[in-house]
């Protein structure tokens, strides 16, 4: 039978650290670095090399981490580290977790959860050289100015990889060497399970060194190797805060490229904040200032930006978005969002439709080419098409204990002020007069008015107020019309 999987037999990520250092609730690999969580990075990673399984060592935080992995990776098989300490000792419970599905052959990674940048191409490279060579062991390496902390690469006369010294146990003149161990290896399944087995705790820090694997299957008779890779963000882990806005800074930094690699226009780089998760198309133009986070989505000849931030956005191709917060919304196509423009979820604006200056906007679907250009608030509401509802427009949704529709339909033209009064109905082509508050049906065709008729009280200013600046005025700009009623009533104008 032909294997229908030609990636490794496993991939084994290393997670159960504590991660102390982020002084955090949250456990260390949870933490999110372009819109998403080290180990999230990690495992999707490890998932591109098509492991016929893949494992992931737990302890810290244990529960809190299975149940994000049931969310980003709920294949992945969850192993529990023992009391036991040290990352050979998670390797080898994996092992026989793994082991007691299916004896392993092969080739069998370990990664780490906490290394978020690693991409994989370079696993694949690993993976590929380690097979090709057929290697007992492969590491990857990278040579750093400072190797502090790091386990550094011991190599013989002849170059070849001899084995791996953790700094904590090395010599001065070991301390000098530069290359250092990644902690991200290809094993022959094995060499790793022999090897494992005589694995002691005997060193520097009581634990079971992975790293002394490396030695054992040169001692057995294989070959050990490395790929140095000359990208350090790859093989870098985060254990602070420090480290972690470092290593989302360089991946944003390589987002972005990689999105004007592909046809996107970024103005400015350094302020433009893209998540790994978001999809643009070509000939997109962002501005400055504009962080696009979630499942957003640009389409092509879009503007977004500047002073923009969108969660979960659709946007259709011509569109333009300036200066908005918005989640979960839809923007149609050669729409207009923005300036100062706030779309909540469920926001839904057709093509060639318009949200302006100073609205709020949530669970609304507006019709295609309909417009609300400025100040105001649409809720749990569907506007039709080629509506134009007018300044200062509310949607009053909220009875004070439940939610209710506001139904107004196409070709509408509402006048300033006006107030939609929920549950209720607008008929196509209807009209509103200014600060109209509409509380039942308006039928189709027709002008609602709600307001008093006006009525204007002469001299009203010079009996109430007398000896004021506005009597004052008010009797030389009347000096010359003496013969007008003293009161008038107007009938209401849309
Ligand atoms: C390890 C390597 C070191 C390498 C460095 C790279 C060993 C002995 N040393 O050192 O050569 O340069 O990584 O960062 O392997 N983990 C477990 N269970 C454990 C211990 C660790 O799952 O019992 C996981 C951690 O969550 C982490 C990874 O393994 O993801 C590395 O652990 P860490 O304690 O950071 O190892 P280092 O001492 O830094
Ligand atoms: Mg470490």
């Amino acid at each position: 039978m032909i294997p229908e999987n030609t990636g490794p037999a496993a991939v084994i990520v290393l997670a159960a650290g504590a991660g102390t250092r982020m002084k955090s609730r949250t456990p260390k690999i949870l933490h999110e670095i372009g819109g998403r969580s080290m180990v999230g990075h990690a495992l999707l990673a490890a998932r591109s090399v098509n492991p016929r399984q893949l494992a992931i060592v737990v302890r810290h935080e244990r529960d809190l981490v299975a149940g994000h992995l049931a969310d980003v990776d709920p294949a992945a098989v969850i192993v529990d580290q023992d009391d036991i300490p040290g990352t050979g000792r998670a390797v080898e419970v994996a092992l026989q977790a793994l082991d007691a599905d299916q004896h392993l052959t092969g080739t069998v990674v370990v990664t780490y959860g906490d290394v978020p940048l690693l991409t994989g191409e370079l696993l694949a490279e690993l993976v590929a050289t380690h097979e090709r060579e057929s290697n007992a062991v492969t590491v990857l390496t990278a040579v750093l100015d400072d190797a502090t902390g790091y386990g550094r690469i011991l190599r013989g006369e002849d170059g070849t990889v001899t084995g791996i010294r953790e700094h904590k146990d090395s010599s001065e003149a070991e301390r000098l060497i530069r290359e250092v161990n990644s902690g991200i290896y290809a094993f022959d399944a094995a060499v790793l399970r022999d090897a494992l087995a005589h694995v002691t705790t005997d060193n520097s820090q009581g634990e079971k060194y992975l790293t002394d694997v490396l030695g054992l299957a040169r001692q057995a008779g294989g070959r050990v190797a490395a790929v140095v890779t000359a990208d350090r963000w790859q093989v870098e882990g985060a254990n602070d805060r420090v480290q972690l806005s470092a290593l989302g800074a360089e991946l944003n930094r390589r987002t972005v490229e990689a999105w004007m690699r592909s046809g996107v226009t970024v103005v400015d780089p350094a302020t433009t904040w893209i998540d790994s998760s978001v999809t643009l198309d070509e000939d997109v133009r962002i501005l400055p200032n504009t962080q696009l986070h979630g499942a957003t989505t640009v389409a092509r000849d879009a503007v977004v930006g500047p002073d923009t931030t969108l969660t979960d956005v659709t946007i259709g191709e011509g569109a333009t978005v300036t200066r908005t917060h918005g989640s979960g919304a839809v923007i149609g196509a050669r729409a207009a969002v923005g300036p100062f423009t706030y779309l909540r979820p469920g926001t839904v604006l057709g093509e060639t439709g318009k949200i302006g200056a100073f609205y709020e906007t949530k669970n609304v679907t507006i019709g295609r080419g309909s417009k609300l250009s400025h100040l105001g608030y649409a809720g749990d509401a569907e506007i039709g098409e080629d509506t134009n509802i007018g300044c200062g427009n509310i949607t009053a949704n909220y009875d004070g204990e439940k939610k209710h529709r506001t139904v107004i339909g196409s070709g509408v033209r509402t006048g300033s002020n006006t107030v939609f009064v929920a549950p209720v109905t607008v008929g196509d082509g209807a009209y509103s007069g200014a600060g109209a508050v509409i509380r039942k049906d308006v039928p189709a065709g027709a002008l609602v008015l709600t307001v008093a008729a006006q009525r204007n009280t002469e001299g009203w200013v010079a009996a109430n107020r007398p000896g004021t600046r506005s009597a004052e005025l008010a009797q030389a700009a009347t000096k010359d019309s003496s013969s007008t009623p003293a009161s008038t009533e107007e009938g209401n104008q849309p």
